[in-house]
Parts: structure tokens; sequence; C-alpha cells
């Protein structure tokens, strides 16, 4: 399994307002991580200066989403400069509500992910198959042709600064979790694949998050398994408590 620390991850999505934020970031601080754990929260950006401010160690901050190239004539968007500059370490690129609703495609997402190493900073890839695909038996095909297009624009080395976060498209928001043993099968087919497509070393090292449906009832029984390095949460990172419970799963 994934060498490196347990890492956990709160995507708070679109969701929030400078009162709601605040006591988040209150409850989250107020909370005792007890876990060798690394922890990742994603605000939204017009808020993430703030959070950054008011997070304590060990909350790192990511942005959840950047732009492809240097930054300029974007309307709308952020550069990885800017987060660089703004000493925001990770970015979240990827996510499979960002290849539905806003179409990226694979190449699109492997290119975000190497220009932001380029810049220096840290990605979380989400990778993760629809219902359908599900049924259709193509869940690590799926998933195969998300990494492939991000393995094919980075190098060995950039892996050392790469989360792989798993999340099925039918689990997330839906209250309707992957079983302990459905994530584990997909995480380990990834961890082979990697083995196989990119090398023993990235395979053995890299970190895999299981995501969707994350809360703080079950994700115990998910951290025991052997290929779950971490989660990424969305909807219970929005509850402070829930999400400290879950980033002390690891312990
Ligand atoms: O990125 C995290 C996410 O997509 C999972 O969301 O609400 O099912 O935990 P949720």
């Amino acid at each position: 399994d994934g060498t490196g620390k347990f890492v956990v991850g709160g995507n708070w999505k679109c969701n929030g307002t400078i009162d709601s934020i605040d006591k988040l970031c209150a409850s989250l601080n107020s909370g005792k991580i007890t876990a060798d754990v690394e922890v990742i929260c994603a605000p939204p950006m017009v808020y993430i200066d703030r959070v950054q401010s008011k997070l304590k160690a060990p909350y790192q901050i990511a942005a959840q989403n950047c732009w492809v190239s240097k930054g300029g004539a974007f309307t709308g968007e952020v550069s990885a400069e800017m987060l660089k500059d703004a000493n925001i370490p990770w970015v979240i690129l990827g996510h499979s509500e960002r290849r539905s609703l806003c179409g990226e495609t694979n190449e699109f997402v492997g290119l975000k992910t190497k220009y932001a190493l380029d810049t220096g900073v840290k990605v979380v890839a989400c990778i993760g198959e629809s219902l359908a695909q599900r049924e259709a038996g193509d869940t690590l095909n799926v998933c195969f042709a998300q990494l492939k297009a991000i393995v094919d624009c980075v190098t060995e080395k950039d892996w050392e600064n790469i989360i792989i976060a798993y999340e099925p498209v039918w689990a997330i928001g839906t209250g309707k979790v992957a079983t302990p043993d459905q994530a584990q099968e997909v995480h380990a087919g990834v961890r082979k694949w990697m083995n196989e497509n990119v090398s023993a070393d990235v395979a053995s090292k890299v970190r895999i998050q299981y995501g969707g449906s994350v809360n703080a009832g079950n994700c115990d029984e998910l951290a025991t398994k052997p290929d779950i390095d971490g989660f990424l949460v969305g909807g219970a990172s929005l509850d402070g408590e829930a999400f400290v419970k879950i980033c002390n799963s690891a312990a």
C-alpha cells in the first residue's frame, strides 16, 4: 500500500458563507487530530485566503481547480502560478463534477496536472467511473484511461507530488458508499496498473484516496483496507466534528 501518511482531503465544493466557513474553521481547529495523518482542506476560491489564515496545523489548503497554462486572458480562471504565489500547496484536478459539468477531458486533466506540478503545486488527481460504466463492467478500464492521460503527461518523479483519488461517480453525494471490498478491488487494480505502466516504486508509494459518501460512520472500516491510503470527503467535510473523526480513522 501507499507509503507515507494516510491523507484525508475535505472538498468543500461550492458551499458556504463567511459565517458558516468561520464556524467550520473554528470547529476544525478545536477538534483533536490524533492520527498521524496529512489533512488537506479545499475551500471555495473566494474564501481560500480567509480559510488559510484561520486553519492551524495540521490542516493544509488546496484549491479545487486551476487553469491548464500560464495565467492571462482566461476570464474566471485561477492559474497555478497564483496558487503558488498565494502559498496554496495543493490543487484538486479532474474531479468528476468538473469532468461531467464542465466538459474536462482525460487529456485536459493530464495537461493540467503536469502544469500544476511544474509550477510547484501538488495535485490530488481524481478518477472514477459512472454507474452505467460500472454496470457495463468498464470500471477499471475507465479508471485506467483517466490515469493513462495523466501518466502520458508527467514524469516518474512527478508522482512524488500526486495523490490519486478514486471516486466512483455513483457514490458521490448519494449516500451510496462503495463497500470496503468494492473500493479495495479498484484501488488494488489501480496500483497493479501503476506497477505495469509507471514503475514498481511509484506503484508501491503512491497514495490512493477513496471518495464518495465517506462519513464518520463508515470511515473506520474503509480505512482498514490495505490499498485505501486516505479519503477525499465532500458532504461530511462541512461538519467539523465528522471530518475530524474521519481524519482519525487512520489511528
Ligand atoms: O471530492 C469529494 C466528493 O466528490 C465526495 O463527495 O459528498 O459523496 O463525500 P461526498
